[in-house]
């Protein structure tokens, strides 16, 4: 009974109990060590329990489950309380990607879905708290822009049936696919079987439900497209400069009035 437990828990955390074990002692010992010898010694220590295809700075405090199923390109950098849950799919990341503090990237492959997996290419920026859950497939492009708290879910729960809990009714998971130079803004919530072309935008707090075009802008809930990224492109040169325009000239008509002495 015991052990049947102890199968369980660990079939959460790794394919076998032996790979668990070591696992668990890799980063055990070195997860916790601090600043630049800590990123030393994990990145001469965790190449043993997942793929790491250079050198990888991951800070202290990363956890990782199912290492065995993690890829990570040159470069790559895990921010301190990142997680990493690579059920069977795995997750894959590219040269130079950044994962920022507190993200969660959960492939939470327990049922044997097929196409079950997390990618991420090649100098993509996860920003911190951004969850992904990578049951229907999750495929995000080269030098994506994922702004914090955002939420990526290739999930669906079953819900017709009025009497089973909808926990026991079984998902459906289509995927995602986050194109080459997206952005998505901070705290979007992006859901199953949604595509976001090239270079398209995601407005703060969005909730996508329907496919963004390549080099659109879409926001709000449901998101809606709004217009052309290209032709907003030059909005965050220009805003900047404008604000701070308009800020100076509020400071010298403040410094230009006559000192207010009593009542007017
Ligand atoms: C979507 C976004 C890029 C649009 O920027 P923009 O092209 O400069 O657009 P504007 O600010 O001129 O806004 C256009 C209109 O959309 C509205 N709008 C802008 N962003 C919105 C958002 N996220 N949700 C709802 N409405 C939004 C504006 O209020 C404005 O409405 P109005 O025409 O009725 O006044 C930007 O507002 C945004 O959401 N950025 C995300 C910021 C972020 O996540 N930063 C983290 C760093 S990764």
């Amino acid at each position: 009974m015991m052990l049947d437990d102890l199968r369980y828990y660990t079939r959460g955390q790794a394919s076998s109990i032996p790979r668990y074990i070591f696992q668990e002692i890799v980063t055990g010992l070195c997860g916790w060590v601090p600043s630049l010898p800590g990123i030393g010694l994990r990145a001469l220590t965790y190449p043993a329990i997942a793929d790491v295809a250079g050198f990888a700075a991951i800070e202290r405090g990363v956890r990782l489950a199912y290492a065995e199923n993690i890829r990570l390109g040159r470069n790559v950098y895990l921010d301190q309380g990142v997680y990493l849950h690579a059920c069977p799919g795995g997750i894959d990341i590219g040269d130079d990607a950044f994962v920022m503090h507190n993200a969660e990237l959960h492939v939470f492959n327990f049922r044997d879905l097929p196409h079950a997996f997390i990618r991420i290419g090649k100098r993509t920026f996860v920003g911190e708290s951004v969850i992904i859950r990578g049951q229907g497939g999750v495929e995000i492009g080269e030098s994506v822009l994922i702004g914090p708290g955002a939420q990526i879910l290739a999930i669906n729960h079953n819900h017709g049936d009025p009497i089973v809990p909808i926990i026991d009714q079984g998902i459906r998971s289509e995927g995602i696919l986050i194109e080459d130079g997206a952005w998505i803004g901070a705290g979007a919530l992006v859901l199953d079987g949604v595509r976001i072309g090239r270079n398209a935008v995601v407005g703060a707090g969005a909730v996508v439900t329907k496919d963004v075009p390549a080099h659109s802008v879409a926001i709000g809930v449901p998101a809606r497209v709004i217009g052309s990224s290209v032709t907003t492109a030059l909005t965050p040169h220009v805003r900047p400069l404008s604000h701070v325009d308009s800020l100076q000239r509020l400071e010298r008509t403040r410094s230009s009035a006559p000192a207010r002495v009593g009542r007017h």
